[in-house]
């Protein structure tokens, strides 16, 4: 069987590479990062020692909208000479901000981030999906996108947009053997969320106080589903949100 080749923004860090681990056995691999080169060859090296039979690349460089990521498909495109089977949008940051006196270039920069670069993504891959009668899209949104906190309006915005996308461009190419699906974790302990999880264990009700499961997600705890949508198995679920939070978005359970 030949191997697909799986996109994934955000793949040199936490969920991305958690799931670039899993699905490296039967993948090759371009892994788009930012700007730390250290992180991202250390991704690269330990990827390829577990998949020795595995192509791995990584692609530098901020996406920050639709050109950036017209430029980094056409990279990616050369390098493996065939666009991805498989694509899952792991990428971007929260600046947390109260929105009233914030500047407002910041929240559409945090929109462009997550929700258009996903879409020009998805636009500039879905094509030869549709043509190969197969594809896997998994875009990674947050339960913020439903579940209100403080300083995060644009990041809100931006998921529940991503969401909303997913649905509908799920409808409309379901028939070609495309789905796409959003995975929506809680709180999961990456680079990304480490010093906020730090400044939690100061709390009177620790780190994990609030989460039924009694503990922080670790990225594994998302890649298996990643995973597992990303594969030909998965062909009749399209469309969904699924959450993984430990339960955190149950309720409260002490009021
Ligand atoms: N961790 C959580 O608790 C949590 C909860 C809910 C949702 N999520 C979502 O899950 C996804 C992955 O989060 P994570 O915690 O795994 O983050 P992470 O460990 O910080 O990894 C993010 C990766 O994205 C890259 N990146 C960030 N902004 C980028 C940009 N504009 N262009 C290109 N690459 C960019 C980073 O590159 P560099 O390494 O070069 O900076 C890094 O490789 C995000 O969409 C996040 O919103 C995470």
């Amino acid at each position: 069987m030949t191997r697909r080749l799986a996109l994934l923004t955000g793949g040199c860090s936490g969920i991305g590479l958690a799931a670039a681990r899993l699905l490296a056995p039967d993948h090759d691999l371009a892994l788009a990062y930012a700007s730390n080169h250290d992180r991202a060859g250390a991704a690269m090296r330990q990827l390829e020692a577990l998949n020795p039979g595995a192509a791995v690349r990584a692609f530098a460089g901020r996406l920050r909208g639709y050109d950036d990521a017209c430029a980094l498909v056409e990279e990616v495109k050369r390098e493996f000479g065939r666009g991805p089977e498989v694509l899952v949008n792991s990428v971007g940051e929260t600046r947390d901000e109260l929105f009233m006196g914030s500047c407002f270039e910041a929240h559409q920069a945090l929109v462009h981030e997550h929700l258009i670069v996903t879409m020009a993504l998805a636009h500039l891959v879905i094509r030869d999906m549709y043509k190969r009668r197969f594809g896997r899209i998994v875009n990674l949104s947050s339960i913020s996108a439903r579940y209100a906190k403080r300083g995060q309006a644009s990041y809100a915005a931006a998921k529940a947009g991503l969401e909303g996308f997913s649905r509908t461009l799920a409808m409309e190419v379901a028939h070609r053997g495309i789905t796409i699906n959003v995975v929506a974790p809680g709180l999961i302990e990456t680079p990304l969320t480490r010093d906020f999880i730090a400044g939690l264990a100061s709390r009177p009700c620790g780190v994990a106080g609030r989460i039924p499961v009694g503990t922080v997600g670790a990225p594994e705890d998302v890649a298996g589903l990643i995973r597992f949508l990303c594969s030909t198995e998965a062909r009749y679920i399209t469309g969904a949100v699924m959450t993984v939070d430990g339960g955190r978005s149950l309720g409260d359970s002490d009021s």
